[in-house]
C-alpha cells in the first residue's frame, strides 16, 4: 500500500471509531481479533445499506422474495454443499517471521504489483506525450506494459492451475520461482502449503443427550437452497425466479485483515435465481450488469468499480465474476455473481432423498432449475461506502473540513435538530420539533457546544440536513435549514420541514435508478 493510500485507510478506521460507526469486539478486553461491533451511527447506516440492497431485490422485482433462515443447518447440509471437503484456504508460514499467509493472496498481491507497474508505465507516457497519447494503443504495443501484464496473467494462470488440481507443491513452487517474499521478514524461507478448512465447528444439545457436531453457516446460500421446494410450493413462483436473504455468515479467516473487509463474523446480503438449464450465461450477464448498475446507482466514481473474471471457480461454479472496488489497499472484491450450475440442488437432493426439481409444462418433464447467485458483503459495502464518502476540505477561510458524503438517504440520521442556544426557550422549541418529526424520521436532537462545532459534528456522520431553532423561530414559526454538502442555508417554515426531510433523504430516488 502507498504510504498515501495508507494514511486514507488510516483516517477511514480512526474515523469509524471516533465517531460511533465500528468498534473493536470486546476492545475492554483487548479485543477479539478480526471481530467488530458497529457503534449508534455504524448500527444505522449499516441498517439502511441493508435496506436499500432488500427493497432494489425484493420489492422492485416481482420475481424475487425474501426469507430469513436459522444460521443453525443440519450438519449433513456442508457435506452435501461441498464445503467439508472443499471450503480451504491454501495457506503458508514464512519460517523467518512465522507470520502465516494465504498463498493466493500473496500471489495475487504480486499480480496485482506488476498490474500497477504496467499502468505506471503508462501513465509515465501520458505525461511525456500530453493530449495525443493514445493510452489503449500504447497497452497494446509498448513492450514493457506488455511484458508486466504477460507476467502477471502467467503467474495467475499456473497458481490457479495448480489449486485447480490441488497440486500443493506447484502452488509452493510458483512462490518460490517469483521469489515473492514475506513481506515482514523480506525472506522466500517458505514452508510447505497446505489448506485449511474455514467452517467454525459448534455442538448442539447435551452431552448427556447425545451432542451433534454441527457448522456455523460459511454463507447464507445454503439456507437458499435447502428450502427451495418450501418456498416454491408456497409463493406462487416459477422459474425463473429468486430467493434473497440478508444473514451472518462464520469463516474462521486465518490472516484475517484490513479492518472489516475480511472478518470472521460477518453479514452477506445474498440471492439465488433460479432459472432453465441452458440459460445461465443470459441470466448470469444479465446479473452481472444489474449488480453494477447497483453500485453505480450510488453515484460514486465509477472509476472505483470494475469486473474481475474468475480463473479459478469455486467447487459448485461454472462461471464467476467479481465487482471489485478500488479499496484504500487496492481493488479487491465486494461482490461476487456466481452461475452455480444445478451443483446445490442436485447435492442436496442426493444426500436428504427429496427431490428438489420442478415441472416444466412445456418439455412436460421434471427438471432441476440451474442458479445464478449474487454475493455480497454487507460490512465490506459499508467498508466501500465509508472510504468513497470520507472526505477532507480546505475552507475559503483555510480552516479544514471533515464530511462524510454520504448518498442522503443511507445516512445514519436524516436531520439534526439543534437550538442556537441553550436558553430563552430555543431548546423547548427544538424540542417540540424533535418530537412532531421522530415518528416519520431518524433525527438528532443536539444542545451542546458552540453551533459551528455541532454543524461539523454533523457533516462528519454525514447528516444530510442541520435544522437550527434561533430566536426568530419563536416569532415567526420559521428555522433555517443548512445543506450538509454546500453548507449554504435557508430560512422555512417549520410546517415545510417534514415535507422537506422526505424530499431530501427518500431512499425512492436511489430506487428509481437502480
Ligand atoms: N455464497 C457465495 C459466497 O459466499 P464468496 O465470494 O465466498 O461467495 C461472497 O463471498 C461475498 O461475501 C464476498 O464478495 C465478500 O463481499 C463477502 N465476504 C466473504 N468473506 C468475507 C469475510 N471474511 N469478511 C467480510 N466479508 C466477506
Amino acid at each position: 500500500m502507498s504510504q498515501g493510500a495508507e494514511e486514507s485507510f488510516k483516517k477511514v478506521i480512526s474515523h469509524a471509531k471516533e465517531y460511533g460507526f465500528v468498534f473493536q469486539s470486546s476492545e475492554i478486553y483487548d479485543g477479539l481479533s478480526s471481530v467488530y461491533d458497529y457503534g449508534p451511527n455504524g448500527a444505522l447506516l449499516k441498517n439502511n445499506i441493508k435496506n436499500y440492497w432488500w427493497r432494489s431485490m425484493v420489492q422492485l422485482n416481482d420475481n424475487v422474495v425474501g426469507i430469513d433462515s436459522a444460521i443453525f443447518m443440519h450438519p449433513d447440509v456442508w457435506r452435501a454443499s461441498g464445503h467439508i471437503d472443499a471450503f480451504n484456504d491454501p495457506l503458508i508460514d514464512n519460517k523467518d517471521s512465522k507470520k502465516r499467509y494465504r498463498a493466493d493472496v500473496l500471489v495475487e498481491d504480486y499480480a496485482e504489483k506488476l498490474f500497477q507497474k504496467a499502468e505506471k508505465e503508462i501513465k509515465k507516457a501520458a505525461l511525456r506525450f500530453g493530449d495525443s497519447f493514445d493510452s489503449e494503443l500504447y497497452r497494446k504495443t509498448n513492450t514493457r506494459v506488455l511484458e508486466y501484464e504477460k507476467k502477471a496473467k502467467t503467474i495467475l494462470s499456473r497458481f490457479s492451475k495448480a489449486l485447480s488440481n490441488n497440486n500443493l507443491s506447484e502452488a509452493r513452487q510458483v512462490i518460490i520461482d517469483e521469489k515473492i517474499k514475506c513481506p515482514v521478514s523480506g525472506s522466500s524461507n517458505w514452508t510447505d502449503v497446505r489448506q485449511f478448512n474455514l467452517m467454525f465447528g459448534t455442538k448442539i444439545g447435551s452431552v448427556a443427550e447425545g451432542a451433534n457436531d454441527l457448522f456455523l453457516r460459511p454463507e447464507t446460500a445454503q439456507g437458499i437452497f435447502v428450502n427451495f421446494l418450501n418456498v416454491f410450493k408456497t409463493s406462487r413462483m416459477k422459474i425463473p425466479f429468486g430467493i434473497a436473504q440478508v444473514g451472518k455468515a462464520f469463516r474462521n479467516e486465518i490472516v484475517a485483515r484490513q479492518f472489516i473487509f475480511r472478518m470472521r463474523e460477518f453479514e452477506q446480503m445474498e440471492m439465488q435465481f433460479f432459472i432453465m438449464p441452458g440459460s445461465e450465461m443470459k441470466w448470469f450477464d444479465h446479473w452481472k450488469k444489474v449488480r453494477m448498475n447497483w453500485h453505480e446507482s450510488l453515484g460514486f466514481n465509477p472509476k472505483n468499480y470494475r469486473y474481475h473474471n474468475h480463473e479459478k471457480l469455486a467447487h459448485y461454479a461454472d462461471a464467476a465474476a467479481d465487482i471489485e472496488y478500488n479499496f484504500p489497499f487496492g481493488f479487491k472484491e465486494l461482490e461476487g455473481i456466481h452461475s452455480r450450475t444445478d451443483f446445490d440442488l442436485k447435492q442436496h437432493s442426493q444426500h436428504s432423498g427429496k427431490k428438489l426439481q420442478v415441472f416444466d409444462p412445456v418439455s412436460n418433464e421434471n427438471f432441476t432449475p440451474s442458479v445464478i447467485e449474487t454475493s455480497i458483503g454487507l460490512d465490506r459495502m459499508f467498508l466501500s461506502v465509508l472510504s468513497e464518502c470520507l472526505k477532507e476540505e480546505t475552507l475559503k477561510d483555510g480552516t479544514l473540513r471533515t464530511v462524510l458524503q454520504l448518498p442522503h438517504s443511507l445516512a445514519p440520521n436524516q436531520a439534526a435538530i439543534l437550538p442556537l442556544l441553550k436558553k430563552d426557550k430555543l431548546p423547548e422549541c427544538a424540542k417540540k420539533i424533535y418530537d412532531q418529526l421522530k415518528f416519520n424520521f431518524q433525527l438528532i436532537f443536539d444542545e451542546k457546544d458552540a453551533i459551528g462545532k455541532r454543524y461539523r459534528r454533523q457533516d462528519a456522520i454525514g447528516t444530510p440536513i442541520c435544522i437550527t431553532v434561533d430566536h426568530q423561530s419563536l416569532i415567526d414559526n420559521t428555522v433555517t435549514v443548512r445543506d450538509r454538502d454546500s453548507m449554504g442555508q435557508n430560512r422555512v417554515e417549520i410546517k415545510d420541514l417534514s415535507n422537506i426531510i422526505k424530499n431530501t433523504t427518500s431512499v425512492e430516488a436511489l430506487l428509481k435508478k437502480v
